[in-house]
């Protein structure tokens, strides 16, 4: 079980000349940490740890990252095993149900996807009110949202129906996904067929039109399950911590997830894979040196990064990256795609940054995003559909930590303390007596007859 990693070895701290001891927790991969839960209580002190860089905030059964070796495991499983083996529906139902389906379990479970993949027709009215460019992250997150309004049934009580629950979420995201591309393009919206697999759906809901029929390609269809599969989870990650907090109020699942993909919106977590990309087109259009780009971000007065390098917990490779980046040449090869200039341009970012000791010295590789968009780009997904694309791959992940929040028979609403450092017991001041905070006020001088713009009042001394 998941609490039973707290072991009989202990921790000594000493405060104001008392010793204290914590007890040590050692996690099933040998990870070790020191179970604060009782410090406040024992000692009156709390701890701090701004963006949580040394903190667990849970025990779980799910992902196991090795941020030193470039291990990511899947409940057991390498990456790198379900990566080349699996199917997304297969690895969907091994994070949500902790083992891999029997031929039966996912024969069912693909036909839950295949059954769930049609959005209330009520719904399909919420995209007219979107304006035609709104982010399809915001569309997805409201969209997603409004699930709970149409399917309440699942929320009372969600343990007991959670295999439809998941099943239900991970179709339904898919078709909303297509559905708000295809209104974006003002292109009629193509349905899901029972026929198809879940990537072939998703692939023909994107692509099939009335005029243009579209011819769903194995190898396309092979290479986003792989990517889709890589990006299904990843431990603790900010967005699926902001799930995790958000379901830990007893908040429903889809309410949750839409936190998560608002979370991973970010330009420094799922946003960066579009970032990447139009770093990437922007060097190649502008014929620039990308060598600039690496000055740029090794400059600590500039603000911009390199986009797709960089984690927080990985410090010396990426393997997910390292298995896109050799797909990158299949996946082109496969579509006919000789060349890509943007692939050459990543390429060789990625060969002068790694020789470069501001890189090295903070062990900066290329991450999960830094070569995703090539292939996205090579399937024909838009750019600005790429952060959906990671949001599909990592629902499963969301599901599988809510889920596993849920069932923890220590749950507690999360709720971190923090150190204050505002200003301490000022006394009440009346309206009159206030001075005008802006800057525009030129308090300090008298002019007679000059009003702030602000606060109109007449200068003050
Ligand atoms: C994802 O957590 C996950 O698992 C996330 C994810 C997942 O699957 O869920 O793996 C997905 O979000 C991948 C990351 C995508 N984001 C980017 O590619 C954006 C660029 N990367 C950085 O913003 C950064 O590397 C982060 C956000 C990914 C990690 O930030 P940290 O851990 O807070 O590290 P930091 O900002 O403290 O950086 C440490 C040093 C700093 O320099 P110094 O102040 O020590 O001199 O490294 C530098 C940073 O300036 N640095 C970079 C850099 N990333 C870090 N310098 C240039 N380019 C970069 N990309």
């Amino acid at each position: 079980m998941m609490n039973d990693f707290i072991t009989d070895k202990k921790a000594e701290l000493i405060y104001k000349g008392k010793s204290y001891s914590l007890p040590i927790v050692i996690g099933s991969e040998g990870e070790v940490g020191v179970d604060i839960r009782s410090l406040r209580a024992e000692t009156g002190l709390i701890t701090f740890d701004s963006g949580y860089m040394n903190t667990g905030s849970c025990g779980s059964e799910i992902t196991f990252l090795d941020g030193e070796k470039g291990i990511l495991n899947y409940r057991g499983y390498s990456i790198e095993s379900l990566a080349e083996n699996c199917s997304f529906a297969e690895v969907a139902f091994l994070l949500v149900h902790g083992s891999l389906p029997t031929r039966e379990e996912l024969t069912v479970f693909s036909n839950l996807l295949g059954g769930f993949a049609l959005i209330h027709e009520d719904m399909i009215h919420f995209f007219d009110s979107f304006p035609v460019n709104a982010p399809p992250m915001s569309i997805l997150s409201s969209m997603v949202n409004v699930l709970c309004n149409y399917y309440p049934e699942m929320t009372e009580n969600p343990l007991e129906n959670i295999d439809m629950m998941a099943a239900r979420l991970i179709s339904k995201v898919r078709t909303i996904a297509a559905f708000s591309y295809k209104r974006s393009k003002g292109l009629p919206l193509i349905y899901p067929r029972h026929d198809y697999s879940y990537c072939a759906n998703f692939l023909n809901m994107m692509f099939d039109s009335p005029v243009n029929p579209y011819e769903v390609d194995e190898e396309v269809v092979s290479a986003l399950n792989k990517l889709l599969i890589l990006h299904a989870d990843h431990e603790q990650n900010c967005s699926t911590s902001a799930v995790r907090l958000v379901g830990s109020a007893r908040v429903n699942l889809y309410a949750s997830v839409s936190a998560g993909i608002s979370a991973l919106w970010g330009p420094l977590h799922g946003g960066a894979n579009q970032a990447v990309i139009e770093m990437l087109e922007s060097i190649h259009v502008s014929g620039e040196n990308y060598k600039k780009y690496i000055e740029r971000a090794k400059d600590p007065k500039d603000p911009f990064r390199l986009v797709g390098f960089g984690h927080r917990v990985y410090k010396s490779h990426d393997p997910r990256a390292r298995i896109i980046k050799k797909a990158c040449d299949q996946v082109l090869g496969a579509l006919g795609i000789s060349q890509d200039p943007l692939l050459d341009i990543a390429r060789e970012i990625e060969e002068v940054a790694l020789r470069d000791d501001y890189f090295i010295e903070r062990n900066l590789y290329p991450n999960v995003d830094f070569y995703s968009g090539i292939i996205y780009r090579a399937l024909g997904i838009p750019s600005n559909m790429f952060t959906v694309m990671f949001a599909l791959g990592r629902l499963p992940g969301w599901i599988a930590h809510w889920k596993e929040m849920w069932e923890d028979p220590n749950w507690r609403i999360g709720r971190p303390r923090q150190i204050y450092t505002g200003p301490v017991s000022r006394p009440f001041v009346k309206m009159e007596d206030r001075s005008c905070k802006s800057s525009f006020c030129p308090v300090e001088e008298t002019k007679p007859g000059v009003h702030c713009p602000v606060c109109k009042q007449d200068v003050r001394k």
